[in-house]
């Protein structure tokens, strides 16, 4: 069970705290902030207590790090040696820039990159570019961080790149097992100072496997392909202009079916609205630090029905308010898919393993639960999240150029 209560929510991660004026970033400014191209990162992906850990180098000589691959945010950030003892525990030691000949801070008066970060107010010529961050999700944050921008390399194999990232030196937890032993995170969001931007390229595909012994790969760049074979593409839904909504990559769902039986939800349910000047919410997005799903409140409530109505003799009593719905997990076959309607006419398909979980006693669980759940509030309780698990043993590849995301069926354990 515990794995279940893992991450919430990291799509709201970088909500910067202080910056009351709001940079609209177009493409031609995000393009500004690349600092080099590179021909093609590739870094090796693991799953590692709950997320996908992707790891490479830092600096010169290259220090090695750990970072959670999130598509929900679009900051590169790592633990970095003077956080000490305000850090979290972490595999690795911790990311120091006075041993990197490559190191240098950002000033605060860098527009180009200080001010892609969102950061707070600048106290003079040449002081620090400070950012702070937290998940701004009310009730279910995860993690407050605080620290200062540098740039320095970063070594992909053997390609070399200069970065700009969040040196953290203060976080304040509120799960004692968040960031699972890695170093920080890796966003790969659309922002201007996601990953993927700054390699100043609009590809790339993971492959992501729950198999503790199998390693896959983070592809950015033209070699981020998928092979042979069925293809399920979708279009990403156009972005509000507010952090941090400019950054995630929303999908259009406008229905579900349960097997072959389409779910009566009306496809406003779906929609994005915004709340108030600064607050979307509603709408459906991608992530990879979310294990799993998280429905709009009338939808859940519908695939409960009819999921109680399909596996009424196969369900087991449950003790605990979630997961509401297991099997004997020799049952799981007779689970079945989770069907996806997409805008555009594209149906992801998602068999019982990606969205039932084997968990204790011998159970295997439907991962699925209402956003409005656990008394979440506004953007989080009406928006729909498509977690890590429903992705798994999909070749999944962002072509942001195109303004698309494509699934296709793969042995994730061995790409
Ligand atoms: C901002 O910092 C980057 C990295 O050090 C540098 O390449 C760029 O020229 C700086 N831009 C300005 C406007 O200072
Ligand atoms: C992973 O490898 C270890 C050591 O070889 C083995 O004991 C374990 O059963 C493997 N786990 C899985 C899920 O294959
Ligand atoms: C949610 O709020 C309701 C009403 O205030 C309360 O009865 C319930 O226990 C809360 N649920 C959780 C999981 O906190
Ligand atoms: C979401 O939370 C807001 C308060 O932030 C509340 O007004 C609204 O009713 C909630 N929506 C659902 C579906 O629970």
């Amino acid at each position: 069970m515990a794995r279940l209560l893992v991450a919430l929510v990291c799509a709201y991660l970088t909500t910067t705290v202080g910056a009351s004026l709001r940079l609209e970033l177009s493409r031609l400014e995000a393009k500004a902030s690349s600092l080099a191209t590179v021909r093609r990162a590739i870094a090796p992906v693991r799953w590692r207590q709950g997320w996908h850990v992707t790891e490479y180098r830092i600096g010169d000589p290259p220090q090695p790090v750990q970072s959670i691959i999130d598509v929900g945010s679009g900051l590169v950030w790592t633990q970095s040696a003077t956080c000490p003892p305000r850090c979290i525990s972490q595999d690795l030691d911790c990311y120091n820039p006075d041993r990197s000949r490559s190191a240098h801070s950002v000033p605060c008066d860098n527009r180009t990159l200080c001010a892609a970060a969102h950061a707070g107010r600048c106290t003079g010529h040449n002081a620090a570019c400070t950012i702070m961050a937290k998940n701004g999700a009310e009730g279910i944050e995860l993690w407050d961080l605080a620290g200062d921008l540098g740039v320095d390399v970063f070594t992909f194999g053997s390609e070399k790149v200069t970065i700009a990232f969040g040196r953290m030196r203060e976080i304040k937890l509120f799960k004692p097992e968040i960031l699972g032993g890695a170093s920080g995170v890796i966003g790969l969001g659309k922002g201007p100072l996601s990953l993927v931007s700054q390699l100043g390229h609009t590809k790339f595909s993971y492959c992501f496997t729950e198999d503790v012994n199998a390693t896959s790969h983070l592809v950015i760049g033209s070699s981020a392909v998928l092979g042979d074979g069925p293809v399920t593409s979708i279009p990403f839904v156009v972005n509000p202009s507010e952090e941090p909504y400019n950054t995630l990559y929303y999908v259009p769902l406008i229905g579900l079916s349960v097997g072959n039986v389409r779910l009566a939800i009306p496809t406003a349910a779906f929609n994005m609205r915004r709340a108030s000047p600064w607050l979307w919410t509603g709408g459906t997005i991608i992530d990879s630090c979310i294990e799993t799903m998280f429905l709009v409140d009338v939808a859940y409530k519908a695939l409960r029905q009819e999921v109680a109505r399909q596996m009424d003799s196969s369900l087991l009593p449950t003790t605990s308010e979630w997961p509401e719905y297991c099997v004997d997990r020799w049952d799981v076959g007779a689970v079945p898919p989770l069907v996806l309607h997409f805008g555009d006419g594209a149906d992801l398909v998602l068999p019982a393993t990606n969205y039932w979980m084997p968990l204790a006693d011998d159970r295997t669980c439907m991962v699925v639960y209402s956003s409005a759940e656990r008394n979440t509030t506004l953007p989080m309780n009406e928006t729909t999240v498509i977690g890590s698990y429903m992705q798994q043993d999909m070749h999944v590849l962002y072509d942001i150029g195109k303004g698309e995301i494509s699934f296709q069926a793969a042995h994730c354990s061995s790409m």
